[in-house]
């Protein structure tokens, strides 16, 4: 585990930079836009609800613009994307944050099984991150790179009781992260995710008391928002200057955010594998891996379901 500490620094990196974020009327996105935009960026923000939008697009005038987009909708993304491309020229930055959890337990032994279940959790947190992932590279390959930033969970990660969907949603977020970054970094296109761990925000109401009497480690908006912005920046800097603790290229990473603090994960996971897996399933692995990376190799393509 690497604890990654923000470089001031880097946040001039941020300075007329282009960002296209999702889920920015409140908590997390709203802390990240309003940190975002003092740091010089321009951010084109898409949420659901509008009013809290339109107060926070009016505050950061003209550095902030509302589109409404429901994440979960292919060509509203499409309309938020193009939006900041026909305004700006360009995208730098995409954050794809928007996200839901109903905690409503479906496996309980109660629940009504004749009654389908909701599955929003799924269409807005991983196919709402698909497509941001997916339009988001389609820009930041036509401005010539840039990041990609995923928000997970710890559930991202870890068992979470009772939160079956959100944790099955959250675990995909990772794997945007873990399916893209291979081929995304060539195309000088960073893709990290960040798992916040408890914060802040309307999302956690109902746990918060006992959360808090158990003295347990708690996020402010503002600090995963900074974690975000790690991610955004790591790579921006120059002579090789970036923040404290964390490791070039910043590229496939996740971190893990806690009271406050951003801890990389993922470079110490894959640093463990023969050690979980045993080496020498460890070292097939790495060959079949390989093999299927390499030029060439293709499934086949004429399948159809
Ligand atoms: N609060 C936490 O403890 C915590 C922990 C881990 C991960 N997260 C993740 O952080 C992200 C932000 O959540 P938050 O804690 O700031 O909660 P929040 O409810 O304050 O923010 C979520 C935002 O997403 C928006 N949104 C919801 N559905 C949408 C849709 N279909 N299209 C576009 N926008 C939509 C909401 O209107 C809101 O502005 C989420 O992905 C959440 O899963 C939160």
């Amino acid at each position: 585990m690497a604890h990654i500490q923000l470089n001031p620094s880097l946040l001039g990196a941020l300075s007329d930079k282009v960002v296209v974020l999702t889920g920015g009327a409140t908590g997390i996105g709203r802390a990240t836009i309003q940190e975002l935009c003092k740091n010089g960026a321009n951010v084109v923000f898409g949420d659901v609800v509008e009013d809290a939008s339109r107060e926070l697009e009016a505050d950061l005038s003209p550095k902030a613009q509302f589109v409404k987009c429901d994440s979960s909708n292919y060509s509203d993304q499409l309309n938020l994307f193009k939006t900041a491309f026909d305004k700006h020229g360009r995208v730098d930055i995409v954050v794809a944050n928007a996200g839901i959890s109903i905690p409503q337990d479906i496996f309980d032994q109660a629940s009504d099984i004749t009654q389908e279940p909701s599955m929003k959790e799924v269409d807005i947190n991983l196919v709402g991150s698909i497509f941001s992932a997916r339009i988001g590279m389609h820009y930041l390959r036509r401005s010539g790179g840039g990041d990609l930033v995923l928000v997970s969970s710890i559930a991202g990660w870890k068992e979470c009781g009772g939160l079956v969907t959100y944790t099955a949603s959250k675990h995909g977020v990772v794997g945007i992260m873990r399916g893209l970054h291979l081929t995304a970094t060539p195309e000088n296109i960073r893709v990290n995710v960040i798992c916040p761990w408890m914060t802040r925000t309307r999302m956690v109401l109902g746990i918060e008391k006992g959360w808090y009497d158990q003295n347990l480690p708690v996020n402010e908006p503002e600090d995963v928002a900074r974690s975000i912005i790690i991610c955004a920046t790591a790579n921006r800097g120059t002579d090789g200057q970036t923040h404290a603790g964390a490791r070039l290229p910043f590229a496939g990473k996740m971190l893990h955010v806690a009271g406050g603090e951003s801890y990389e994960i993922e470079d110490e996971l894959k640093n463990l594998e023969p050690f979980w897996l045993g080496t020498e399933n460890s070292k097939i692995l790495a060959k079949g891996q390989a093999y299927l990376a390499s030029e060439g190799t293709s499934w086949d393509t004429t399948k159809s379901y």
